[in-house]
């Protein structure tokens, strides 16, 4: 009799297997598109309805997804959308894209992963293979996603279904890297495990790194986001140690960056947003804790860089206190308030955190982001200036949070009263040397 590996994997080569995603968001959608246009028939799996029929109507709301593309897949029948997850009866393949966010406590939050898992678990049946690609701790495919779809529905994992992790690694906003061109690092529950879900990766995915086990892949991601983490961490820090010194902290990182080996550039900034680098490291923090270990540098480079937006603030009342101007009562336009330059992500961004602290020191804070034309958080809501350049020159201060590179910075810096340059944009434009700007 063939086995189920085999068949499967026959299945992916003719591309006749059918595929879904699960989570339709940043990772998800790319991943999905990237799976439709290898030529699989893709179902998107989502909770959140506006996007079920956003996809079915082809249209896209992420950003580095052209609606086009979209609409081209959909119009082939190559992808579609759906909240009923009684399809995965007539799937073969399952990509789980769920977010793996903190608790209030600081805690992983698995909750989206073990709910995804419970909704697949129904259907799971012979001849599956389920892909976690959701950043989290190691052991979590193994300890949370394998009891859930094997074993008591009398699947014998690595013989009738298989599990295996491989993290995404997609940079939002990055048209060089992309899901398709990224390397892809997989690893299974077992080496039949890993056989299936690398010859299903490697239909669509141009490169496809095999590791020993889940674990592995699920470690390799975190050492990613932490070897960022730390690195921004440390140059954070050189910004506050700098500041100290009186010395300019970018005319240091660029000369030590003129090493031609040894040495990567990282610069420092008003604090660490988006969705995965300020989180991931702390799932695993939180999992040394379980072995009784205290994972050192992470907790450090987390708390310097948690505290960058009140050293931003300090910068801020620095810089009017020159002019004399106190801070209560004095009017800011914020620039930038996306985690990071041309991209429409507000997740955990610094930016929200200075307006937070700026307000409560009795500021009146105005926002302008090309992105962003709106956002709500905590209560507050906010809408971005509709004139840059009348803000711009009626603000006391201007603070550029977010470098977008769509801002004409000469013009701004040549309108606005005071400027704060966290991440300095005004460098390449003479900002170093223009009396009216303070850079971080
Ligand atoms: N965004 C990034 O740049 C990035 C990069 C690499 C890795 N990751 C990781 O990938 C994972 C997903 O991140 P994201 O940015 O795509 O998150 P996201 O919030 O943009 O998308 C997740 C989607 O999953 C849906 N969802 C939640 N629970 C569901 C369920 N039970 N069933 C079906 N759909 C469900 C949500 O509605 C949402 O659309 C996270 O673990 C994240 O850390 C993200």
């Amino acid at each position: 009799m063939t086995s189920a590996k085999a068949i499967l994997i026959e299945k992916f080569q003719d591309k006749s297997a059918r595929v879904a995603v699960v989570g339709l968001g940043y990772v998800g959608l790319p991943l999905a598109m990237v799976f439709a246009e290898a030529g699989f028939e893709v179902i998107g799996l989502e909770i959140d309805h506006f996007k079920v029929s956003s996809i079915n109507n082809g249209d896209s709301y992420i950003q580095d997804v052209p609606a086009e593309a979209v609409e081209k897949m959909v119009k082939a029948g190559r992808l579609w959308a759906s909240s009923d997850f009684s399809i995965l009866h007539t799937v073969d393949a399952v990509s789980v894209c769920v977010p793996t966010p903190l608790r209030k406590t600081g805690d992983p939050d698995l909750s989206f992963i073990v709910s995804a898992c419970n909704s697949i678990a129904p259907y799971a049946h012979a001849g599956m293979v389920v892909v976690l690609e959701s950043s989290t701790y190691p052991g979590t495919t193994r300890e949370l996603v394998l009891p859930r779809l094997a074993g008591t529905n009398g699947l014998d994992v690595g013989e009738d279904i298989f599990i295996a992790f491989s993290p995404e690694r997609v940079d939002p906003g990055r048209t060089d890297w992309t899901t398709r061109n990224t390397p892809k690092v997989v690893g299974g529950i077992s080496e039949n495990c890993s056989d299936v879900a690398t010859a299903w990766y490697q239909q669509a995915i141009n490169s496809v790194v095999r590791v020993s086990s889940a674990e592995v892949a699920e470690m390799a991601k975190l050492l990613e986001n932490t070897f960022r983490m730390i690195n921004i961490g440390l140059v954070n820090e050189l910004a506050i140690m700098c500041d100290r010194l009186g010395m300019d902290v970018w005319e240091v990182i660029d000369a030590a960056a003129t090493k031609p080996f040894g040495f990567m550039k990282f610069t420092p900034g008003p604090g660490l947003g988006g969705h995965c680098i300020p989180i991931d490291p702390l799932y695993l923090s939180w999992k040394m804790k379980a072995f009784n270990y205290n994972a050192r540098f992470i907790e450090l480079a987390s708390e310097i860089n948690t505290n960058m937006p009140r050293f931003a603030v300090s910068k801020i009342q620095d810089a009017l206190n020159r002019v004399g101007r106190p801070m209560r009562g004095s009017h800011i336009l914020v620039l930038g308030v996306a985690y990071k330059p041309d991209i429409n992500d507000l997740r955990e961004s610094p930016a929200l955190d200075v307006i937070h602290l700026l307000t409560r020191k009795g500021v009146s804070v105005e926002y302008h982001d090309p992105y962003i034309p709106q956002f709500s958080h905590d209560n507050w809501q906010m809408e971005s200036v509709p004139d840059l350049h009348q803000a711009v020159k009626a603000a006391d201060a201007v603070v550029i949070i977010t470098n977008h590179s769509a801002y004409d910075y000469p013009a701004i810096m040549n309108e606005a009263r005071l400027i704060i340059d966290t991440r300095n944009a005004l460098g390449a434009c003479g900002g170093r040397h223009n009396a009216k700007v303070v850079r971080l």
